[in-house]
């Protein structure tokens, strides 16, 4: 069997036993809808005419090659880039042309986990955990005590508080920035490439977390990886970012009957983004 056979082979089976676990899932209504957005950063084009829509209560991982803009739409999301045309809508509201005060109600709705974790060194666990409860001024400090050990516990990681970053391993960072990014009880979640950089235990620990975390909060999750056998263990549905669109959508298994050649490509083993 060819390299290419046997990572298709693997990767059908990886989809299918994650399928068998979970039902798949009535779709919800839009929550985050992208609408013909373009996107350069001075010469170089990042989306021409990107649509995309995240229903409530999925799990959708964008995948793509690198520098294709995956961590970019995350950002737009969020507001800290503007997009130069299109429209972007979350639980409703538009994102695009919103000013910085009026992003706050939003934002808080929305946690992310960002590439590399992102923790300030300065800080350890619990204040880089309380960061956002700080700065939304949520609760009393015995209030933000306790709702820290809980976002640590939720990523298993009890009872840390006193640690610094730079005495944690990057798997430990990485469930530290998920804590981060659960503190404010967010509807939605992002994980800009959860599991980049790990060995392969712990990446099926945050795979595993991601899917835990996705059933007892009953969040809806965005996930941006090169990952493809990640993207198979944890998502609902897979969108491909290829030539500044997303270029196919569709539930897992529906990945092996796909049409699109860049999604054949892939299955085929004929294409690689590691
Ligand atoms: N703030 C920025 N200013 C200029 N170029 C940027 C900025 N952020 C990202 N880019 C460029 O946009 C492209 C997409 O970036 P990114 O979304 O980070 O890619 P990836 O898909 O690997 O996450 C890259 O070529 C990157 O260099
Ligand atoms: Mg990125």
């Amino acid at each position: 069997m060819s390299e290419g056979t046997r990572q298709y082979e693997d990767r059908r089976q990886a989809e299918r036993r994650s399928r068998d676990r979970r039902s798949r899932k009535e779709p919800g209504p839009p929550l985050i809808v992208f609408e013909d957005v373009w996107k350069a950063f001075g010469p170089v084009k990042i989306y021409e005419g990107l649509n995309l829509t995240i229903r409530k209560g999925e799990t959708i991982t964008i995948v793509g090659g690198s520098g294709t803009g995956k961590s970019v739409l995350l950002k737009c999301l969020l507001r800290l880039l503007t997009v130069d045309r299109g429209n972007i809508t979350a639980f409703g509201e538009q994102v695009t042309g919103r000013s910085e005060r009026e992003m706050l109600p939003i934002r808080r709705r929305i946690g992310m986990l960002f590439q590399g974790a992102a923790l300030f060194d300065s800080l350890n666990t619990f204040e880089n955990v309380a960061y956002p409860l700080r700065q939304h001024k949520w609760g009393t400090d015995a209030e933000i005590r306790e709702r820290v050990g809980w976002c640590l516990e939720q990523v298993n990681m009890p009872g840390i508080e006193h640690k610094w970053p730079s005495e944690l391993s990057g798997g430990m960072k990485k469930r530290v920035g998920l804590a981060r990014a659960i503190a404010m009880e967010p509807e939605v979640i992002l994980y800009d490439e959860p599991t980049t950089g790990l060995d392969p235990t712990n990446v099926r620990k945050i795979d595993a977390l991601i899917l835990a975390l996705q059933e007892r909060l009953q969040v809806t999750s965005v996930v941006v990886t090169h990952d493809m056998d990640s993207a198979f263990r944890v998502s609902d549905r897979i969108a491909m970012l290829w030539q500044r669109r997303i270029d196919w959508v569709g539930y897992t298994d529906e990945v092996w009957e796909a049409e699109n050649p860049i999604v054949r490509n892939f299955v085929n083993g004929e294409i690689s983004w590691e």
